[in-house]
């Protein structure tokens, strides 16, 4: 990462990060989440867990995470636009992985827009692999989803099936 001389930190979204989350959030997103859907995320949603990343403690980028059970859903991931291609977004998504597995998830999965490249390729290089289309899933523009999953533990997985 090409920040060495900057403190690089994660932690659990507060309520009072939100002004920031909606900076980074309109600038990265063509149907941002209005505040209140990230305030309820906050209040309300006893599956949700948020992290932000900050740059000398500035909130710079975020991940949702749902756990239920032993799947996780990222809900959302994005890094504000000065802060891109850094290594940010990988190092958030990695960190988050690291928090559902020690919450007790063991394969995670997300929907990204069929046209997003960009987020398409962070997730492969982090091992999610594409499992299907959700037609239509994006309301703006009727774009559809690719699925994606990975599994956090497959190669117990696979070797417990020789044993
Ligand atoms: C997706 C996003 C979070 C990536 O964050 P980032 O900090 O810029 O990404 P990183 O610098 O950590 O790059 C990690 C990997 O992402 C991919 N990536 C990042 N920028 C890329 C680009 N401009 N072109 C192609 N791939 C790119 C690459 O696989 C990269 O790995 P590499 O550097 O070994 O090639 C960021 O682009 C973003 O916030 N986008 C808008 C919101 C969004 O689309 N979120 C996903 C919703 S499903």
């Amino acid at each position: 990462m090409s920040y060495q001389n900057e403190k690089i930190a994660f932690r659990p979204m507060e309520v009072s990060d939100l002004s920031s989350i909606l900076d980074v959030e309109v600038n990265s997103f063509s149907a941002p989440w209005p505040k209140q859907a990230f305030y309820n995320e906050l209040v309300r949603n006893q599956f949700a867990h948020y992290t932000v990343v900050t740059i000398n403690d500035k909130v710079i980028g975020y991940c949702g995470l749902w756990i239920i059970l032993d799947e996780a859903h990222i809900t959302n991931i994005a890094i504000h636009p000065n802060y891109r291609g850094k290594g940010l977004g990988e190092a958030t998504l990695m960190y988050v992985m690291e928090t559902a597995k020690m919450l007790g998830a063991n394969k995670m999965t997300l929907e990204v827009r069929v046209s997003n490249h960009i987020a398409q390729s962070l997730y492969k290089k982090m091992g999610f692999v594409p499992s299907g289309i959700r037609p239509k899933y994006y309301s703006d523009n009727q774009e559809d989803a690719l699925i994606m999953w990975v599994t956090f533990n497959e190669k117990k997985a696979k070797s417990s099936t020789r044993d």
